[in-house]
């Protein structure tokens, strides 16, 4: 297989552990396992009693149906488990894509959406979107680039990394497009529920859509990142087969201790994302704020859900250099544009987590010591 690096998680791994201060992290505030244990009584003795054996392929009866909850229309059996979305991504583009097929992918985009695909010998288009247009998909774009071999769309909201979601209508609208084209719709839908209003949240597209696979994850809204649990959900059975006999060749099953956790969490999902999404208002309240002192130097589109967004630099310097200098300056870490194959002139930054505030005043004060504002 020829794939490229992952150049965003090739960042990470040079900067993760050791920058004092992130300030692009993309997942929310995680918790111990004692805190979790905490929220349900009993909890503590029952992962004392869970069995060490091999666990069932596609994810225990008890995580699927803790799972199923989240969707309106599906059921236990149509939930497939994996070691984290990023397993579902790879099983997914490895098991239901030919070097035949032409895949339409929204961009920028977490590497790996489009990166698979390429990797498995497909043709890949860049749904580019762009700060002018408040990083809205174009939905005659997409008609325009349908071709006869395009086989999927492979869409992200709430997005990494601009923080957009789209409206009802444009998903309603989206749907249709690929229903009348029969086009698999990939959906990664893993920072759902990290919605800032209620009646932002879009249904899952495995709920609208016959062939639409929503892909799920501990990690974002829940903030669970190191239990390795994401899922795909789909009423497509067809998909759902090929997924999981791929998945005999990747992982088998799921870590039992960790399909215990993620189970407690979902039963528990209302206070952890309720503290979730405090924090990441409360935060961009902060960025908001930041981003109105600094309106001559960052462009800013605020984030309609997520932990996430993507301002860019207005003055002229490359982003990459400015990221460079800054952690090693003062150990504040921020995510280039160029590690998405964007451009050098935006970044990530993150703001699911407790310490960004602190973060972000080294931030100012780093910019202030430059003489930059
Ligand atoms: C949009 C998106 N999809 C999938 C993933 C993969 O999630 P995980 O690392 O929990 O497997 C990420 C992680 O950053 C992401 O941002």
């Amino acid at each position: 297989m020829d794939i490229q690096p992952f150049t965003l998680e090739r960042y990470f791994a040079q900067y993760e552990f050791k920058a004092p201060y992130l300030l692009c992290t993309s997942d929310c505030e995680a918790m111990t396992v004692r805190e979790l244990l905490a929220l349900e009584p009993g909890s503590a003795e029952g992962l004392q009693e869970c069995w060490l054996g091999y666990t069932e392929s596609q994810g225990s009866p008890e995580l699927r149906t803790e799972i199923a909850d989240l969707y309106e229309t599906l059921d236990a059996d149509d939930i497939l488990v994996h070691a984290g979305a990023e397993e579902a991504i790879f099983n997914f583009m490895n098991a239901v894509l030919t070097p035949s097929d032409h895949v339409i992918v929204h961009s920028p985009c977490y590497q790996s959406l489009y990166e698979v695909a390429h990797a498995a010998g497909c043709q890949v288009s860049r749904w580019l979107t762009s700060e002018a247009e408040d990083w809205a998909l174009d939905l005659e774009w997409l008609e325009e680039h349908i071709q006869p071999n395009t086989k999927a769309i492979v869409v992200n909201c709430p997005h990494n990394p601009t923080g957009y979601l789209m409206s009802h209508q444009t998903q309603q609208q989206l749907i249709e497009i690929a229903r009348r084209h029969n086009l698999l719709l990939f959906s990664d839908e893993v920072y759902r529920g990290l919605e800032y209003r209620l009646e932002d949240r879009l249904p899952a597209a495995s709920d609208l859509y016959e062939n639409g696979i929503s892909l799920g994850v501990m990690s974002k809204t829940y903030g669970l990142a190191g239990l390795r649990i994401g899922w795909i959900a789909t009423r497509n059975r067809a998909i759902y087969e090929a997924m999981a006999a791929f998945k005999d060749y990747t992982t088998i099953c799921n870590s039992a201790p960790s399909e215990y956790l993620a189970t407690l969490a979902l039963r528990q999902k209302a206070p952890i994302v309720q503290r979730n999404v405090e924090i990441a208002t409360h935060n961009l309240a902060l960025l908001n704020q930041f981003f109105d002192r600094y309106a001559a130097i960052f462009s800013w589109v605020p984030p309609k859900a997520g932990a996430i967004a993507f301002p860019g630099l207005k003055i002229d310097q490359s982003i990459e250099q400015f990221c460079a200098d800054l952690v090693e300056q003062a150990g504040v870490l921020l995510l280039p544009g160029t590690k998405y194959d964007f451009d050098d002139r935006h970044f990530r930054v993150g703001f699911g987590r407790k310490n960004m505030p602190e973060a972000l005043e080294r931030l100012e004060a780093y910019l202030g010591d430059q003489g930059i504002v």
